[in-house]
């Protein structure tokens, strides 16, 4: 049983990475095959913990699922209906919300344990969410145990619905109990990620009525039903992101294949500001990063800003930068739990409240860490790339829940990475 990963640092990356099927979109989009009756064929699936997770709760609700390859499933909805899905599965992950609003529009009826998923140090409320489905007819409340109950016995009526905060959940669960309400929902004020013009994309090719994603107003005109079909997810955004940072941490040259540039844009203008050399191609980007690194700020905001998933993985590329760079978490009200990891690497960051100031120090040391959350997991894989000496992280799982193969693919490029096992304990050993 592997449960740490060990990394030697110090090695530049170079070769070929290809980007898997996007979490963010997955998560939503397995939901959403709960409002179809029929068969709906995925492509591009992701091979993560998080997406099993996702499609192991849809089997608890009745569907059908099976794997046709490793990155194609079918799922099978046409006699979906359980109301008591496997409750402790919902609560290891934050997008089990999206299963409220897909059973609401299905059946007018969910009844879901409250979401877990990463702990970034501060809240993370569902009230806009709820507000959405209570403003298109249904009732919503919590009850004892910590679960969310959703009811519309009159079923759903299209509404307009301004989210006071850019949401992206929101935003992709009041389009999921939308897309078979009666009449016309309009969202104002709407998320604009790419993972939420994915769900759209599905929704529409399955027969629903939605326009406007990836604006911040997206209409919705109820339609009676939905029917199967096949839909390739997008490359993930962030995944890609991952690997941008970690060859400019490290120096050396990457081409990230199966990419969509225009996602990535946020990101590499970033990277270039530090000294990354950066080429879009149609569906691939490279970047190298052979001089010196600078300092740069970074302020995390909605899409198409600096996307607030990649803050950890840069702010470990600045730490081997010259200068002082300043870090704005303007999405999350904290999100800076792994800096007394990286500290024990070396780092010096400062942080108070939703500012860090990171000094760059020019190189990191390798040492024991934690991968205290998902994107902290991916700085400390980028960290321990970049670090002299052994970096063995634990906590892996929160690591595997987002992104496919890791280890080989770094493996693949150059790194010195495994899995290691707690089974010997001296000497932590490759397996
Ligand atoms: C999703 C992503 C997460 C990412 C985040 C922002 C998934 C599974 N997760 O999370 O990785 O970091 O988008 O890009 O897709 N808020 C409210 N009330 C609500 C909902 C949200 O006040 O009902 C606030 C949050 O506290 C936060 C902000 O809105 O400050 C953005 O959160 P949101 O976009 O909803 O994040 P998630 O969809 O949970």
């Amino acid at each position: 049983m592997s449960n740490k990963i060990s990394i030697r640092g110090g090695k530049p990356l170079k070769g070929e990475i290809h980007i898997s099927g996007a979490k963010n979109a997955a998560l939503a989009i397995i939901p959403a095959a709960a409002l179809v009756k029929g068969v709906c064929r995925l492509e591009n699936i992701p091979n993560i913990v998080d997406v099993m997770i996702q499609l192991d709760i849809i089997r608890g609700f009745g569907a059908d699922v099976r794997f046709l390859n490793p990155t194609t499933v079918e799922i099978d909805c046409t006699h979906i209906g359980c109301q008591h899905p496997d409750y402790d599965l919902m609560r290891r992950l934050r997008a089990s919300y999206y299963f409220i609003g897909a059973m609401l529009g299905r059946v007018h009826k969910a009844e879901v344990a409250m979401p877990g998923g990463c702990n970034f140090g501060g809240v993370r409320p569902i009230d806009l969410h709820m507000k959405g489905f209570e403003a298109l007819g249904a009732e919503v409340s919590i009850k004892e145990g910590g679960f969310v109950c959703a009811e519309a016995r009159d079923g759903l009526s299209g509404k307009n619905i301004f989210l006071d905060v850019v949401s992206v959940g929101a935003t992709m669960n009041i389009m999921l109990a939308a897309v078979m309400a009666e009449g016309q929902t309009v969202i104002e004020n709407a998320a604009k990620e790419p993972h939420i013009v994915d769900l759209a994309n599905f929704l529409n090719s399955m027969g629903a009525d939605v326009m406007g994603a990836g604006t911040d107003i997206i209409k919705i005109r109820g339609v009676k039903e939905l029917h199967g079909g096949t839909y390739s997810i997008i490359p993930d955004q962030i995944e890609a992101g991952t690997y941008m940072a970690a060859v400019t941490a490290t120096g050396g040259e990457l081409l990230i294949k199966n990419i969509i540039p225009r996602h990535l844009e946020c990101i590499g203008v970033k990277l270039e500001e530090m000294g990354a050399e950066i080429e879009y191609f149609d569906d691939s980007v490279r970047v190298s990063r052979y001089g010196e690194l600078h300092r740069t700020n970074i302020k995390t905001l909605p899409y198409p800003g600096f996307p607030t998933d990649m803050q950890p993985q840069l702010a470990v590329a600045l730490c081997m930068a010259d200068g002082a760079s300043v870090i704005t978490e303007g999405v999350w009200e904290a999100r800076y739990l792994y800096v007394d990891e990286l500290a024990k690497m070396g780092a010096a960051i400062h942080v108070d409240g939703k500012v860090a100031v990171v000094d760059g120090v020019g190189k990191l040391t390798g040492a024991p860490v934690k991968a205290t959350d998902l994107r902290a997991g991916a700085a400390m894989v980028i960290a321990g790339l970049a670090a002299t000496g052994e970096t063995v992280i634990d906590g892996i799982v929160n690591i595997e829940r987002g992104y496919e193969d890791i280890v080989g693919k770094l493996r693949a490029v150059g790194a010195d990475i495994s899995y290691v096992t707690d089974n010997d304990p001296v000497t932590l050993k490759a397996v």
